[in-house]
C-alpha cells in the first residue's frame, strides 16, 4: 500500500478468482441465504435497536433485563443499560441445566503430548473454586487482575473466575517481557497477578514466573501472586505473597454465586499497540461484547453443537478471548486448545491434531498459513484432513498465494475460508464471508456483518466511490466496540474519533469494489503488524533509545516471507561506528524491553537518519531502503541529500 501525495491511496492488489460455498455447504449453513443476509444487514442498519435487541433476548441470559438496547450517539454509546447479567454464567452455568451438562467445554493438549478434556460441568466447578479463592485473596468486583499464563485450561479459568465476580481480567501474552508486564500492572493497578512456573514452547521452559518477579520490583500495586506448576522447574515462592494455584484450589468451595453486573461494567482491559510508545488499555464492557462474539462465531464459523472447533491463537490476544473462550463457549462449543509451537516436534505437529481429534472448524493466521507452505505440502498430506469443513484467517491481509494453498492443500478444495477483519477495538468480527452464501475472493475479508455499517473515506472525512483506496471507518456504533481506553478516555477519543468526525476510525487503509467487497491495504500509521500481532514504530524505537549507546532511532516495517512485516531498525550511536557484537546487544534490548515478538529483523547503524528540514524523520525513504526499493517519492524536503546516500552505500 502506498499513501499517494493527494488525499487517497493507490491500491495494488487485483485479484479476480471467485470461490461459491457448495450447494452442501450451503444448504446446512446457519445463515443459508443472500436474501437472509440482505434483510438482516438492512434491518440492523436501519433499525439496530429492534434487530440487537431481540438478539440479546434470544441469546443472553439476564438476572435484570434491560430497559434500553442503546443510549447515546458514538463515541458515547452505551448498550443495554440497566440489564444485570454475568459472563460466567452465560459461558457455563446455563448449559449445565441442559444436555450440555457433559459435553467437552476445552479438549487440550500439552506440547509435551498430554490430554486434558474438560466438560462445561468440569470447567464450571473449576471456575467456582478459582472465584473463591480470588475471593479470598481479596479481589473485589470491580478490581484488576493480570494473568500471565501458557496457554493451558487453568487460563480460561482464570478468565471466567474474575467475569465470575466481576473483577476485569488483564491477560498479557507470554511473550511479552517483566518490562511490559510491570507497564501493564501499573497502568491497571492490578491487585493480584496469575501466572504460572512457566509453558512450554518448542521443547523449552518459558520463564514466565521469573519475568513475574522482575516485574513486580517495578509495580507497586500487585499484593498477591497465584501461580500455577505447569513446567514443573524451581521458582522463588515469596511468603505471604506467592501462593501455589493447587495449594488454593484444595480447600476452595466450588460453590460461588456469580456477582450480578451491569451491561456496561468493565469485563476486560487488552493491551495493544498504538502509534506512540504507550501501550493502549483497550477496555471492553459486559453485555454487548458477549452478544456480538456470540453472535459471530454462529455466523461466521456456522457454529454446530457436533463441531470440533480449533482457533489457534493465544489467549492473550483479542482473538484467543473472542474466539477461544467467550463466543465459542457462550454457544456452548468443543473448543480444542493446543499449547504449544507448530513444529515440534516436527512440522506435522497441528495436522496431526486435526486429525487425532476430528477437528472440524480451522481459524488461524496468514502467517502461520506461509510457514506452513514453506515447510511444504508433504507434511499436512501425511495426514487425514476430511473432518475439517470450515477454515478461517485473521490477523493481516492474506496473500492470494497463501490462500490458494490453504484452499487446495488443507481445504481439500471444499472447505469455506472465512478471512475475518476485526481488531482488539471492535471486540468482535466486523467484516468476514458468510461461509454458506458469500463467494469469496482470495485476500478479500468480503463484506460487513449485520450491525457494521463501514465506509470509505478521504482524510477529509469524504465517501469515496468503489475502488478507490481510502480509510476505513465505521459509520454506526456495534455492541462489542471498546468503551475506553483505560484511564485515558481523552486518548480513546483522539485516537479513534479524532481522526474524522463523528466516525469510528480503524487505521486501516481499504478499498470496497464494485460487489460491495472490502480489500484491506494494511495500516496508515505508524503500526506494524509483525506475524498478526501489533507494534509501534515508536515503540521499539522508544526501546532502543532506553540503551545508553543509542542516540537516535527510527523504526519502519518491510514485507517479510512469513512474517507479513520485519522490523528494520535504523540507529544512530552516541559515539562510534556500531559493529555486529552492539547489533546482538541492542536486539537482546529490544527483546528484553517489549518482547521476542519485537526482536528487530535488520539493525543498520547510520551517522545521520533523514530529516525534512523542520527536524521530522523520513520514514517514507526508510521504507523504501528497508524494503530495497528504489526511491520513488519526493526528495526535495530532505535536509541533506549525502544522508541517503549514504545509507544506500552501507546496503552493500
Ligand atoms: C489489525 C488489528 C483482530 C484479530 C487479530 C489482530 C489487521 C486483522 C485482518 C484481515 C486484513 C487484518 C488490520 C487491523 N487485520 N485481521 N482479515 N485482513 N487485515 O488484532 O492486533 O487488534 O490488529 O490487524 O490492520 O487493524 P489487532
Amino acid at each position: 500500500m502506498t499513501m499517494g501525495s493527494g488525499e487517497n491511496i493507490t491500491s495494488i492488489l487485483h485479484e479476480d478468482r471467485k470461490f461459491p460455498p457448495t450447494a452442501e455447504f450451503t444448504a446446512q449453513a446457519n445463515i443459508s441465504s443472500e436474501a437472509q443476509y440482505q434483510e438482516m444487514w438492512q434491518r440492523a442498519k436501519d433499525d439496530p435497536a429492534g434487530f440487537w435487541g431481540e438478539l440479546a433476548n434470544a441469546n443472553l441470559d439476564w438476572f435484570k433485563p434491560y430497559d434500553k438496547v442503546f443510549e447515546g450517539v458514538m463515541p458515547n454509546t452505551k448498550w443495554f443499560t440497566g440489564g444485570t447479567l454475568n459472563a460466567a454464567y452465560n459461558c457455563l452455568d446455563r448449559h449445565l441445566t441442559t444436555w450440555r451438562k457433559n459435553k467437552a467445554a476445552i479438549i487440550w493438549e500439552g506440547e509435551p503430548g498430554e490430554t486434558r478434556v474438560l466438560t462445561y460441568q468440569d470447567l464450571h466447578r473449576e471456575v467456582c473454586k478459582f472465584a473463591n479463592v480470588l475471593k479470598q485473596l481479596g479481589v473485589q468486583t470491580g478490581d484488576r487482575v493480570t494473568i500471565y499464563m501458557p496457554l493451558v485450561p487453568e487460563l480460561a479459568i482464570a478468565m471466567l473466575a474474575c467475569a465470575r465476580i466481576g473483577a476485569a481480567h488483564s491477560i498479557i501474552f507470554g511473550g511479552f517481557s517483566a518490562e511490559a508486564v510491570a507497564d501493564r500492572n501499573n497502568d491497571a493497578k492490578a491487585r493480584v497477578v496469575i501466572t504460572a512456573d512457566g509453558g512450554w514452547r518448542r521443547g523449552k521452559e518459558v520463564p514466565l514466573k521469573k519475568a513475574v518477579d522482575e516485574s513486580l520490583a517495578k509495580s507497586p500495586t500487585v499484593e498477591k501472586v497465584v501461580v500455577l506448576k505447569r513446567v514443573g522447574w524451581p521458582v522463588s515462592m515469596v511468603p505471604d505473597r506467592d501462593y501455589w494455584w493447587h495449594d488454593l484450589m484444595q480447600d476452595a468451595s466450588s460453590d460461588c454465586d456469580p456477582v450480578e453486573v451491569d451491561s456496561e461494567h468493565p469485563l476486560f482491559i487488552l493491551y495493544t499497540s498504538g502509534s506512540t510508545g504507550k501501550p493502549k488499555g483497550v477496555m471492553h464492557t459486559t453485555a454487548g461484547y458477549l452478544l456480538g462474539t456470540m453472535m459471530t462465531s454462529k455466523w461466521v464459523f456456522d457454529l454446530k453443537e457436533e463441531d470440533t472447533y480449533w482457533c489457534t491463537a493465544d489467549i492473550g490476544w483479542i482473538t484467543g478471548h473472542s474466539y477461544v473462550t467467550y463466543g465459542p463457549l457462550l454457544n456452548g462449543a468443543t473448543v480444542m486448545m493446543y499449547e504449544g509451537a507448530p513444529n515440534w516436534p516436527d512440522e506435522g505437529r497441528f495436522w496431526e491434531i486435526i486429525e487425532k481429534y476430528k477437528v472440524s472448524i480451522f481459524y488461524t493466521a496468514p502467517t502461520a498459513i506461509r510457514a506452513f507452505m514453506k515447510w511444504g505440502d508433504q507434511w499436512p498430506n501425511k495426514f487425514d484432513l476430511s473432518s475439517l469443513r470450515l477454515l478461517g484467517s485473521v490477523g493481516e491481509p492474506i496473500n492470494p498465494e497463501a490462500w490458494m494453498w490453504y484452499h487446495r492443500v488443507i481445504g481439500l478444495e471444499r472447505c469455506p475460508i472465512v478471512d475475518t477483519w476485526w481488531q482488539t477495538e471492535t471486540g468482535a468480527i466486523m467484516m468476514s464471508p458468510l461461509p454458506g452464501i458469500t463467494p469469496t475472493k482470495p485476500g478479500s475479508c468480503t463484506r460487513p456483518l449485520p450491525g457494521v455499517v463501514p465506509d470509505i473515506v478521504s482524510k477529509s472525512g469524504q465517501s469515496l466511490p468503489d475502488n478507490a483506496g481510502g480509510l476505513l471507518v465505521m459509520r454506526q456504533s456495534w455492541p462489542s466496540m471498546l468503551r475506553t481506553l483505560y484511564g485515558d478516555h481523552d486518548r480513546f477519543l483522539s485516537t479513534y474519533f479524532g481522526e474524522i468526525e463523528g466516525l469510528y476510525f480503524a487505521g486501516d487503509g481499504a478499498r470496497r469494489d464494485t460487489d460491495g467487497y472490502y480489500w484491506i491495504m494494511g495500516r496508515v500509521d505508524d503500526v506494524l503488524n509483525v506475524a498478526g500481532h501489533r507494534l509501534s514504530t515508536m515503540e521499539v524505537e522508544s526501546a532502543l533509545v532506553s540503551h545508553p549507546s543509542v542516540a537516535e532511532a527510527a523504526v519502519v516495517g518491510f514485507p517479510h516471507e512469513i512474517k507479513g512485516e520485519g522490523i528494520a531498525c535504523f540507529v544512530t550511536l552516541r559515539t562510534g561506528d556500531g559493529n555486529d557484537s552492539l547489533k546482538q546487544t541492542l536486539i537482546a534490548h529490544v527483546r528484553k524491553t517489549i518482547g521476542a515478538l519485537a526482536t528487530p529483523d535488520v539493525i543498520k547503524f547510520t551517522a545521520a537518519l533523514p530529516k525534512t528540514r523542520s527536524g521530522k524523520i523520513m520514514r517514507r525513504l526508510l521504507r523504501d531502503i528497508a524494503a530495497g526499493r528504489e526511491q520513488a517519492g519526493d526528495t526535495s524536503t530532505l535536509e541533506d541529500l549525502s544522508v541517503l546516500a549514504k545509507l544506500r552505500e552501507s546496503d552493500e
